[in-house]
This record gives C-alpha cells, sequence and structure tokens, in this order.
C-alpha cells in the first residue's frame, strides 16, 4: 500500500488529503484539520474564475492561504478558457503549490454556466480550458471530476486519459455520475479502471469515513491517495488515526476535551474572520451537525445548536452539551 507520492517536485506524504469543500474547507478550517496531523495535500474550496478575473473581493478573500497550510493546491471552476488561465495565473502568483480544477461540482448555478461537472458533456470544451490553464502556468495542475455526467455517460476513463494528454498531473475522481449528487455510493472500480489507464497519480473521492475504509480504499484499488471530506468534518483526526494505521503506530484517540476545544477554536477563528456574527453562528452550526454524529446525545444537542440564536447561547450549549457526556462517560 503506498503511503506517499509525488506530484511533480510536491511530495504528498502522507497520501491522505482534504477534500475541497465549498462552504467548510477556508484557511481557518484547513489550518484546524491540518493541526490534528496526517494531512498531506489540502485543496481549498471551490474559486469563481468569473469573480476572481473581475477583482470581486469576496472572491480574492477566497485564495488566502497561511504558509502552515502547504501544500496547497488551490481549485477553480468556470467555463471560459481564458478566465481559468487568468485565475491560475493570479493562483501561481499568490504561492499556490498547485492549481486544480473543477470538471465535478453539480450545483445548477454552477452546470447552467457550462462550468462544474457540465464540461464532462462538452470535452473539447475541457480540453480547451485545460490546455489554456497548462500553457499559463509552471506549477503543477490536476482535475478533478466525476465518473461521468449520467450512468448512461460514463466517461471517467476518457477524461483521464483527455487530461494526461493535455499536461495535467494528477486526478482526482468522485465516483458519483452528476446525476446521482450525493445519494447512492462512489463506485471506486471505475476510479481503478482509470488508475490502469493512465500513468499520472489517481486520487480516489467518496464515502471514506473510517481508518478502515481508507486503507482498504488504497490497498484494494491501487490508487495513489485518497481524498477525506465529509468524514474530515466528523473527525478531523481521521486523517492523522490513519497515517497511524499505516505505520502500525498506536491510534490516537482524542478525548472529549480535544474535541470540545476544536469546535470552540473553530468559533473563535469565525467570529474573528466572518463579516457577521450570523454568518460565524451558520458556520459552527454547520460543523457540531457533523461533528457531533456518534456522540451520546448528539442527536439531542443538534436540535439545540440548531435553534441557538446568539454565540453566547450556543457558546453554552457546547460547554454544556459537552460537560455533560464527560460527566455521563465518568460516571
Ligand atoms: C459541502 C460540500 C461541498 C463540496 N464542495 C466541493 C468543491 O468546492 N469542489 C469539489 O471539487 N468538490 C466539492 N465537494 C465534493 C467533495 O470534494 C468530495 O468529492 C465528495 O464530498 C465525496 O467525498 P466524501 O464522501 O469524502 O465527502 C463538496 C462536497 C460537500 C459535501
Amino acid at each position: 500500500m503506498k503511503k506517499e507520492y509525488w506530484i511533480r517536485d510536491v511530495h504528498i506524504k502522507p497520501n491522505l488529503i482534504l477534500a475541497p469543500m465549498a462552504g467548510v474547507t477556508d484557511s481557518a478550517f484547513r489550518k484546524l484539520i491540518k493541526r490534528c496531523g496526517g494531512v498531506g495535500l489540502i485543496v481549498t474550496e471551490f474559486i469563481s474564475v468569473e469573480g476572481l478575473t473581475r477583482n470581486n473581493l469576496k472572491t480574492h478573500k477566497m485564495m488566502f492561504f497561511e504558509e502552515e497550510e502547504r501544500p496547497i493546491s488551490i481549485q477553480f471552476f468556470g467555463h471560459n478558457a481564458d478566465r481559468m488561465a487568468a485565475a491560475a495565473e493570479i493562483a501561481e502568483a499568490a504561492g499556490a503549490d498547485i492549481v486544480d480544477i473543477n470538471c465535478g461540482c453539480p450545483a445548477k448555478k454552477v452546470v447552467g454556466s457550462g462550468g462544474g461537472s457540465s464540461l464532462l458533456r462538452d470535452l473539447p470544451k475541457m480540453e480547451n480550458i485545460l490546455r489554456s490553464v497548462r500553457k499559463a502556468i509552471k506549477i503543477p495542475l490536476t482535475l478533478k471530476y466525476r465518473i461521468g455526467w449520467d450512468e448512461n455517460s460514463i466517461n471517467a476513463i476518457e477524461v483521464g486519459k483527455l487530461a494526461e494528454g493535455c499536461g495535467v498531473e494528477q486526478l482526482a475522481i468522485h465516483g458519483r455520475t452528476r446525476a446521482q449528487g450525493y445519494s447512492g455510493f462512489a463506485n471506486w472500480d471505475i476510479v481503478s479502471q482509470v488508475k490502469e489507464a493512465v500513468k499520472i497519480p489517481i486520487v480516489g473521492s467518496g464515502d471514506v469515513r473510517t481508518i478502515e475504509q481508507a486503507l482498504t480504499r488504497l490497498r484494494e484499488t491501487g490508487v495513489d491517495g485518497v481524498m477525506i471530506g465529509r468524514g474530515a468534518m466528523a473527525n478531523p483526526w481521521i486523517f492523522r488515526q490513519t497515517y497511524e494505521a499505516m505505520q502500525g503506530l498506536p491510534i490516537h484517540q482524542p478525548s472529549l476535551e480535544e474535541k470540545r476545544v476544536f469546535l470552540m477554536d473553530y468559533f473563535d477563528v469565525m467570529l474573528k474572520e466572518m463579516p457577521s456574527e450570523k454568518g460565524a453562528l451558520g458556520k459552527v452550526k454547520q460543523l457540531c451537525a457533523q461533528f457531533t454524529h456518534g456522540l451520546p446525545g448528539g442527536s439531542a444537542f443538534r436540535q439545540q445548536v440548531f435553534h441557538s440564536q446568539s454565540v453566547v447561547e450556543l457558546t453554552d450549549k457546547i460547554n454544556n452539551y459537552f460537560s455533560a457526556v464527560e460527566l455521563q462517560l465518568t460516571a
């Protein structure tokens, strides 16, 4: 089983990657995840090339990252080859290690304007974009995509070969079709078939929620790396734990206090970085929803969190909940 790999001169060690998640993997979340350990590569949430190349301040802010996040890949979505290339140049100038192109987003807004997964139905356009971006930058270019538009048009191998021919240096494949959205299960057989068909590194994505699932995917599909998205919101230590398991080391079990501190640190950063208190509350509620799965009384806690109206109220709810669980577990 592989434990590391290279994208040209970028060392991905370990081969466990934080998946890009819009509205989730902002710089604050990425830093906290990275500090938990075991993350070999970080990808930003997707960034609109339309916004970036039209100097939208909010979009520019989304590209912000800190040194401790490296190696970092900046992901773009769009449909216009010139704007994609211009955005990639901006990312390179900002010091990104890698530029990633999104051909997987299923959202109507993105697909409707010809970007994201709709490029899976227009391969000449995808090729034009990839060639334009490749020409514009020197740093590695990677692609993240779904296995096809729908089950009748699965073209993951064709897309993989096309991208490789355009000079793309890694493929990350979410094993679902666009039509599936997030339903059903990711098809890792197809991910594995792409691995056999191309020479560049392949990263698989979809439904890796446990250490065992990560290890099984690495072992059985031959992929160079695995991406973890929702599983990292539920358990930010999953990368560290999986890496420890790979090396036969004892597996870190975060204490309740560590979990509480993670949540409160996130809350602190959100309050500092979000333009409004409401925005910060929304982000923390979103994380709480995933984070407390599997903890005693998690479902009731999520209801309380959902109805919290202020920072003080939500802080109290979080602290009270963790104290109650602590008492329950030590009683
Ligand atoms: C809330 C959310 C936002 C996402 N945003 C992006 C994105 O911006 N770019 C992207 O390529 N994939 C995005 N994805 C897809 C994930 O990167 C990943 O491929 C997918 O969730 C399957 O992996 P998982 O089961 O480990 O979450 C998003 C997924 C979720 C749940």
